[in-house]
């Protein structure tokens, strides 16, 4: 289901912290722009990574924190209807832009806020808890809280809309799936990586089938988010070739019902370790070396052409 403007919604979405979501989102998002797309970044996780590769501490602290985060947002629905727009806190990351610009392109930010973990408390409680109960009457309601917002107007400017979302399956992350016509799957290629991946899968289809079914039954109030592939990312290599143990796990993940992207992101902790303090991606740092730049070059071409914005 396409919002009603159309605008191609995914998240980015992982249950686990530290597989390169928020790095993986940052570098989309900022490619997508550089090739001319105008692109909408949605950073859901408290922890804020993806605002700090965009902003300073101190430019988050004055310009951002009072008034123009996703908290401001989340804050002030009150069961029945938000009093903020959420158009009002999409931001436009100044150095970023600097370089997209000149290419036609636009990225813009919805920040985050560390209270964003006592909105995830408050909001699952007015639903009975963790097991967000489908007799809720405010089950659809709540689910749907960034569906309906990203479907209004001032949204369909946007060819993509790119959402970070926490390292959970709680309900802000639900409200992001409701949204989304695609998720993309970050991952480190490990052992307990490639089995949280078949655990991943299961959680969607079930807040999937539970949502339709309070939903349903017309087609067109449900909902159908496809996973779009994992993206293997720190992926090491022995020379110029994937060290073995690895490569059985990406063949594994393989062998599951997930499709798995074709480009891996290698790891190169040059590279990534100072990630945000030029408030500039990687993809479109003067430092990237040639390796790592084209792997998250090829990734956005195959990004395209599996979400065929
Ligand atoms: N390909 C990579 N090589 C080396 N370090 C990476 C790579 N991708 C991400 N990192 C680093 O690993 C850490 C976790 O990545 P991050 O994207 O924040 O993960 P998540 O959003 O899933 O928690 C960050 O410090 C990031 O800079
Ligand atoms: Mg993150």
């Amino acid at each position: 289901m396409l919002g009603a403007y159309g605008v191609t919604v995914v998240s980015v979405l992982n249950y686990k912290g530290g597989v390169g979501k928020t790095t993986v989102t940052a570098n989309l998002g900022a490619d997508l722009a550089y090739r001319g797309r105008r692109v909408l970044l949605i950073d859901l996780d408290p922890q804020a990574s993806l605002t700090f590769s965009f902003y300073t501490a101190d430019e988050w602290d004055t310009q951002l924190r009072p008034s123009k985060t996703v908290l401001h947002w989340y804050d002030s629905f009150n069961w029945s209807s938000s009093t903020k727009s959420l158009g009002d806190l999409v931001t436009t990351p100044p150095r970023v832009n600097a370089l997209v610009r000149q290419r036609g392109g636009q990225l813009d930010l919805i920040a985050s806020d560390l209270g964003l973990v006592d909105v995830e408390l408050d909001l699952a409680a007015g639903l009975g808890g963790s097991r967000y109960q489908t007799f809720n009457p405010d089950y659809l309601t709540v689910h749907r809280l960034l569906a309906d917002a990203l479907g209004e107007g001032e949204f369909a400017g946007y060819d993509m809309i790119l959402i970070d979302c926490p390292p959970n399956f709680n309900m802000v992350t639900r409200t992001a799936v409701v949204a989304s016509q695609h998720i993309l799957v970050p991952a480190k290629a490990d052992y307990l990586s490639t089995l949280g991946i078949t655990y991943l899968r299961r959680r969607l289809t079930q807040l999937v089938e539970q949502y339709n079914g309070v939903a349903g039954p017309a087609p067109e109030a449900c909902i159908n988010p496809e996973v779009l592939g994992v993206v293997f990312t720190m992926i090491q290599y022995a020379g110029s070739n994937l060290m073995t143990k690895i490569g059985n796990y990406i063949d594994r993940a393989g062998e599951t019902e997930v499709p798995v992207f074709r480009q891996n992101v290698r790891e190169s902790k040059s590279v990534f370790a100072d990630a945000g303090e030029l408030g500039i991606p990687a993809v479109l740092a003067p430092h990237a070396t040639q390796n790592v730049e084209h792997d998250l070059k090829q990734l956005t071409s195959e990004f395209i052409a599996r979400t065929r914005i």
